[in-house]
């Protein structure tokens, strides 16, 4: 065994140092053609070349083309100096010009080809790349995916045995609003090359690999890096020769700026701590809880509250018409005597009438210390087939006939169930920046369309129906946008229980800024006379009822999305003071 263990070292070590010397031939030929399933491709081109290198693959298969090094004139310009990368049908799939990044991957079906074009500096320019192609559904690896979470880790297919050749990973990963990742790699075995052109691992610093890269890595290492937000992305590509055991790493979600975040959703407060700060307050995670004590922490690194709005000992407060949400997070002090001080985290998610604001109060001792952010409240708006709003329309783009009523409900994502919404505006346009013509249909409440109807709201929804219409002349599309007012169901006084004021306008301060909500466009109508506009192309197939099955669209179709609440900040400073004082109380030991 040892024997055995051993040789296995030795033929690892040998290969390893063989990696360094993988032999890849320098295309300095102008506009070679490839017709190999994979092959690696080092171009070397210097001034005033224009030259197009061809990847003939069967249609039947997709080829995906890595480029690993983009060493191009950093002093040129992108319309002199670049690598345009085209289809089968010579179509643009993307042109990297000398800023671009390093890293970068294409996949088509079949054929593609490079041309790459420098300006007159003399010097040379060098370009890596490996293409392969596979059958679909044929991929070398399934790998990759969506993450979310306060911590966990990540790894290489098969890890810790050793990676497949032809894998290209992305892991999407993103932890709570108002954090950011730390990540700490344990194990990088990949093939070794100084630049990392065969096998390498990208970290993206954001949702996408159009995110700014944070690091390339490979060879035998290890790392700790930190993103700027919530979210990362890690790429693992590899080739067709040496495979090792890949890679494995740790990550956790850590508050973005501070010791500690608060993020308010519409369904729940999220507290996350650094666990080295409650430590260096003499804590840990265990000691910690909100007001019902049998409520503790999801995770103790980080340490991360859930605080739900109606558990827990969360309290909610109606004033002013404002609703808010309070819990507090304290240390349970055992024995007799302590020496710590006395800590008391009090957060508030305030739900503005119209959108949301978090305020969090960090109690230590006698010292507050706030934070604020802003979040947002889920408000979705989605047609319904018929006034008892049973049963939701999930085809998309929605086909009705003009004049058709349209049902719509906007809906909160809430765990309150003394929540209620009021429509308070909606309006109309034919382009989706909502710039003019526009049609209002609700106004301060008020109907401004003969045909708008409110139906009775409820816990958590706001009903509503109008007829459809179009814009006369050319415009083939309506967009709807709605403002949503958020109340206490049990406040007589809120807006939700004024319906229409005509008054002059309400007076929202300045601190109050509008909330928009999204919409999309509505297109329909039934023809039987001259079309104007002809057969909508985008109509989708499989119209259920005979009756709209044989009509030429050309009407208008709104297609309502969702509902985005802009969020906003409101300044602490700029707000009536906040009157959660009662929790202040802060005795120290
Ligand atoms: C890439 O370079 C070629 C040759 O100089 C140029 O014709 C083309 O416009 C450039 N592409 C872009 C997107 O600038
Ligand atoms: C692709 O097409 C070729 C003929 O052009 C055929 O021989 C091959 O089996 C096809 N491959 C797949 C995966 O369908
Ligand atoms: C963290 O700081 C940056 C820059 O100072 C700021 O843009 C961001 O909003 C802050 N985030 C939080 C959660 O306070
Ligand atoms: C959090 O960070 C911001 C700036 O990043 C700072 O103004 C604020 O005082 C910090 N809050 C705490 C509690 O440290
Ligand atoms: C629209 O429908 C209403 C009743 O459903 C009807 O009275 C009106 O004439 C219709 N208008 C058009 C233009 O068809
Ligand atoms: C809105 O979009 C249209 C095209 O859809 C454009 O012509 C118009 O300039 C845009 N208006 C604004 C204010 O962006
Ligand atoms: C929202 O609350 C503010 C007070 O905080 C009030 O002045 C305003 O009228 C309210 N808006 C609505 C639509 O209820």
């Amino acid at each position: 065994m040892p024997l055995l263990g051993i040789l296995t070292f030795f033929i690892l070590c040998a290969s390893t140092s063989l990696a360094q010397d993988k032999s890849v031939d320098l295309q300095t030929r102008c506009g070679a053609s490839f017709s190999d399933i994979y092959k690696p491709v080092q171009i070397q081109v210097n001034e005033d070349s224009d030259c197009t290198w061809s990847i003939v693959r069967p249609a039947n298969e997709t080829t995906r083309i890595v480029f690993s090094i983009l060493d191009l004139n950093t002093a040129a310009d992108c319309s002199q100096e670049n690598v345009t990368v085209l289809d089968q049908n010579l179509q643009v799939l993307g042109v990297l010009c000398p800023n671009s990044p390093r890293i970068d991957v294409f996949e088509t079906p079949g054929s593609a080809y490079l041309r790459v074009s420098t300006n007159s500096d003399a010097l040379v320019r060098t370009v890596y790349l490996m293409y392969y192609s596979f059958a679909p559904g044929n991929e070398a690896a399934v790998c990759g995916g969506q993450i979310n979470g306060y911590s966990g880790s990540i790894s290489s297919p098969n890890y810790p045995s050793r990676h497949p050749h032809f894998a290209y990973c992305v892991w999407h990963l993103e932890t709570p609003k108002n954090t950011k990742i730390d990540l700490s790699f344990t194990e990088i075995f990949l093939e070794v090359d100084a630049v990392c052109r065969f096998d390498f691992i990208a970290l993206y610093d954001g949702p996408t690999t159009n995110s700014p890269i944070l690091d390339v890595l490979c060879g035998r290492t290890v790392a700790e890096l930190e993103t700027t937000s919530n979210t990362l992305t890690v790429v693992l590509s590899t080739d067709y020769a040496n495979s090792y055991y890949g890679f494995n790493l740790n990550y956790v979600a850590l508050p973005e700026n501070n010791s500690s975040s608060l993020f308010c959703s519409g369904e729940k407060m999220t507290v996350i701590f650094d666990p080295s700060y409650i430590n260096s307050l003499g804590y840990n995670a265990n000691e910690l809880t909100l007001i019902d004590t049998s409520c503790g922490p999801v995770s103790s690194n980080p340490i991360a509250f859930n605080v739900p709005y109606t558990s827990c000992g969360t309290v909610r407060k109606v004033e002013d018409h404002v609703i808010s949400y309070t819990n507090i997070i304290t240390a349970i002090s055992t024995g007799v005597i302590t020496r710590r001080k006395k800590i008391e985290f009090v957060m508030t998610c305030e739900l503005d009438n119209e959108s949301i604001v978090e305020i969090m109060y960090v109690t230590e001792n006698d010292i507050i210390q706030e934070s604020q952010e802003t979040g947002k409240y889920d408000v979705s708006l989605s047609f319904y087939q018929t006034q008892d709003f049973t049963t939701p329309v999930l085809e998309s783009p929605y086909y009705i006939e003009l004049n058709n009523t349209l049902f719509l409900q906007a809906t909160l994502k809430t765990q309150d169930p003394g929540l209620t919404l009021f429509t308070e505006s909606c309006f109309a346009s034919s382009k989706s920046n909502f710039s003019d013509p526009t049609y209002s249909l609700l106004q301060n409440g008020c109907a401004k369309d003969r045909t708008y109807h409110n139906f009775p709201s409820g816990s958590g929804f706001a009903r509503f129906s109008f007829s459809a219409f179009k814009f006369i002349e050319e415009y083939p599309s309506v967009y709807l946008q709605c403002r949503v007012v958020i109340c206490d169901a049990n406040d007589p006084g809120s807006r939700c229980n004024q319906g229409c004021i005509t008054r002059n306008r309400r007076d929202l301060g300045s601190n109050v800024r509008k909330v928009s909500a999204v919409v999309g466009p509505i297109r329909l109508k039934r023809q039987s006379d001259v079309d104007p506009l002809g057969p909508v192309s985008e109509k989708r197939g499989e119209d259920s009822t005979s009756e709209t099955s044989n009509i030429y669209l050309f009407g208008i179709l709104v297609l309502v999305v969702n509902v985005l609440l802009v969020a906003f900040i409101v300044l602490r400073n700029s707000r009536k003071k906040p009157n959660s004082y009662e929790y202040q109380a802060l005795p120290t030991e």
